[in-house]
């Protein structure tokens, strides 16, 4: 799984990373019919103000269908799967960033992924600034909550890479960089896989 905040080059590097280990690709919340829809309401500033519980839910009910419908039946054929956002996401977004009891956020993650855990989470870190140059130029719903927000689920993301043995890797460098040095620690995390903590 890749994780990081917007801007941060996740998706680019997601695609790439897939392409090298001729992997499935696919992102949260998303990767279904059903999830893209999710997704859609999840991200439109016209909903107007949504209560972080439905925001939480929306969200876990968006990754239900994307584990039963995609990544479960994608191992089970024998292929990797490298996904755009996951667990983690939940839990600094809603956990850290709404201010939701990591608890309650952990429950509902443990529901919608059947405690399905990845083989390895990377975190890329880019320095705030320079990934809020990178963001679109409209910002969706959540892309347009405040500093403080935006901080404290970059902290949680920290949190989360340190107690969970994320591999942290520096998105500032060009995208080819960024990808050799998630090729390089997916290569040495991954001989032999060693599943990582997250929850
Ligand atoms: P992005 O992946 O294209 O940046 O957009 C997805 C947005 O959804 C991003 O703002 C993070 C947010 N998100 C959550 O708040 N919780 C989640 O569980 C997931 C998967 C994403």
């Amino acid at each position: 799984m890749l994780e990081g905040g917007e801007g941060v080059g996740k998706s680019t590097q997601a695609g790439l990373l897939a392409r090298r280990l001729d992997a499935v690709v696919t992102r949260e919340p998303g990767g279904t019919a059903l999830g893209e829809r999710a997704r859609a309401l999840l991200l439109d500033p016209s909903v107007g103000d949504v209560e972080p519980r439905a925001e939480l839910l929306l969200m876990v009910a968006a990754r239900a269908q994307h584990v039963g419908e995609v990544i479960l039946p994608a191992l089970a054929s024998g292929r990797d799967v490298v996904c755009d956002r996951f667990t983690g996401s939940t839990i600094a977004y809603q956990g850290y960033g709404r201010g939701l009891p990591l608890e309650e956020v952990e429950q509902a993650c443990a529901i919608a992924s059947g405690r399905l855990v990845p083989d390895l989470t990377v975190l890329v870190e880019l320095d705030e600034q320079v990934a809020a140059s990178r963001r679109s130029a409209v910002p969706d719903r959540i892309e347009a909550e405040d500093a403080e927000f935006h901080a404290r689920v970059r902290a949680g993301f920290q949190m989360l890479a340190e107690q969970c043995g994320w591999a942290v890797v520096d998105g500032g460098g060009s995208p080819e960089k960024v990808a050799e040095d998630i090729a390089e620690v997916v290569e040495y995390r991954l001989a032999p896989a060693t599943p990582d903590r997250s929850p």
